[in-house]
């Protein structure tokens, strides 16, 4: 080999550079992140609730040339409180009742900070036995929550979207051995988008899905999912699974899940329930009525980091017969025969997409151990009692016309002018005032909601699943919306 650097050359040239800072310089910059994390949620009741910069704004703060040269971590730092921090919209904030709230516990934030500090590679039982049983643990809590029988699988993910998506991955595995012609996918209107997004991915095309018409609440009409599943039969398609919702993000509706399994068994349709922020209701008495059924899964979707107070991003799927997971995702490739292991010690990179794949359950963990699931549960109970008491008092305005009543931390409301005509004007008047209404109350900055359609109505969502939300923070958001409902209505403010 003609040109080849000496030995001694390469040992010149190397020179040891690394990343590391010395200890003290590594407390200092944790102590700043630290306090930051701890004042941003001291004073979050007291602060609005963000804003949103318009591109141009953004790109005038942060754009810069890749940088050569280093900054000092306290300029970094102060450059990340001034111009990014302050541009986003608090998902945490007691009067975020938009959309699905995430409010993580201090515990979770920190269980969140350990995960990447310890660096844990949690694909494989070889690299990370000890979080890998955590893992197995969380998932049987979930088990256990929902009543899902002990041979059920899991797996943590990054939230609703890849869980869906996992879920049906084994679905289509399971019942149709990959092959999708002429499968077909039932769902209503009202399944949230993660699921036609993983079905599309999956290869499963939108005129193989049924949509199965839902009741006068937004639910799933069984009698109409059992007529077209005979009609598919009969026309030789291939019924593959049918999709509920256990809390739908417009109104909370729950799919009649009993039911739904009943159909789904009879016809051997894969039961799948997307109950990403809804499923943990089941720790209360009335949640655990509300969705019967749910336990007869085959798989079911939780998220975490909505109505289990994880940070972004924890979310999971179960799966009943646990051994599909596996055999849906498990390849041995030449490098990887060191970390093949039996069953009972638990590679994760098996049982989904990621090989690579950081430690979510811990912030799980160390948040259920550290509150215990008796407070958890009692938060959840709370914010449902909130979401009535919400609902209550809106109804006592003449002007706030509740749409949907409560169900699982989500009821959805208009407000009605004094004076709007009748007949077909009405609808698009009142929708009008309520979109006006809508970017009032986000320009506030003290209030936070978001709306949906509903058969063409424009209505709000109000959505409690925040353990800080209080009843003053209920009543502040009445008043608020009348406020500026009144003004929306004269034109004026
Ligand atoms: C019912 C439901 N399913 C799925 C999702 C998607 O979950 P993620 O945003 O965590 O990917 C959401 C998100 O709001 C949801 O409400």
């Amino acid at each position: 080999m003609k040109n080849q650097t000496s030995l001694e050359e390469l040992e010149m040239r190397i020179r040891d550079v690394s990343l590391d800072l010395d200890r003290e310089a590594m407390r200092q910059a944790a102590r700043r992140v630290v306090d930051y994390v701890v004042d941003r949620i001291a004073n979050l009741r007291a602060n609005p609730l963000g804003r949103e910069l318009r591109r141009e704004e953004t790109e005038a703060l942060l754009r810069e040339p890749l940088p050569e040269n280093p900054t000092s971590f306290e300029e970094v730092f102060a450059k990340f409180a001034r111009d990014v921090a302050p541009n986003t919209i608090a998902l945490d904030h007691p009067r975020f009742f938009a959309f699905i709230p995430s409010a993580p516990s201090f515990i979770s934030i920190l269980g969140d900070m350990l995960t990447a500090g310890a660096n844990v590679f949690a694909g494989t039982w070889f690299e990370s036995s000890g979080p890998s049983q955590v893992e197995i643990l969380v998932i049987d809590w979930f088990k256990q929550i929902l009543g899902l029988p002990p041979g059920a699988s899991g797996l943590i993910v990054s939230g609703g979207s890849l869980a869906n998506l996992t879920g049906l991955a084994v679905a289509r595995h399971a019942v149709l051995n990959d092959d999708t012609r002429k499968a077909v996918v039932y769902l209503s209107d009202q399944a949230h988008t993660a699921v036609d997004r993983g079905l599309r991915i999956l290869g499963i095309r939108e005129e193989q899905w049924r949509r199965v018409p839902t009741d006068t609440q937004f639910r799933m009409q069984p009698e109409a999912l059992a007529r077209q599943i005979r009609q598919d039969l009969a026309a030789g398609f291939r019924p593959l699974a049918v999709v509920t919702s256990a809390g739908t993000t417009s109104t909370g509706s729950i799919d009649p899940l009993a039911e739904i399994a009943r159909v789904a068994r009879d016809n051997s349709v894969w039961f799948h329930v997307d109950a990403a922020y809804g499923g943990f209701a089941a720790l209360t008495g009335r949640g655990r009525e509300l969705l019967r059924g749910i336990e007869q899964a085959d798989s079911v979707v939780l998220d975490p980091h909505k109505w289990f107070y994880c940070p972004i991003e924890a979310g999971c799927v179960l799966v009943r017969e646990g051994r599909w997971m596996r055999e849906t995702f498990h390849i041995l490739p030449d490098y990887m025969h060191d970390v093949e292991r039996e069953e009972r010690e638990v590679n994760f990179c098996d049982y989904g997409l990621q090989l690579t794949r950081s430690f979510r359950a811990l912030k799980v963990w160390m948040a259920v151990k550290t509150y215990g699931i008796a407070r958890i549960r009692e938060i959840i109970d709370q914010c449902l009692d909130l979401t009535e008491y919400a609902a209550r008092l809106f109804q006592q305005s003449p002007q706030l016309e509740i749409v949907t009543s409560p169900s699982l931390g989500v009821f959805t409301f208009r407000y009605l002018p004094a004076r709007f005509p009748s007949g077909l004007e009405r609808e698009a008047v009142l929708n009008r005032l309520n979109d006006d209404l809508l970017v009032r109350i986000i320009a506030s900055r003290r209030l936070m909601l978001s709306s949906t359609r509903l058969e063409g109505r424009h209505v709000l969502r109000f959505c409690v699943l925040n353990h800080r939300s209080r009843k003053e923070d209920v009543r502040t958001a009445r008043d608020l919306i009348l406020q500026l409902g009144g003004e929306a209505e004269r034109g004026t403010g």
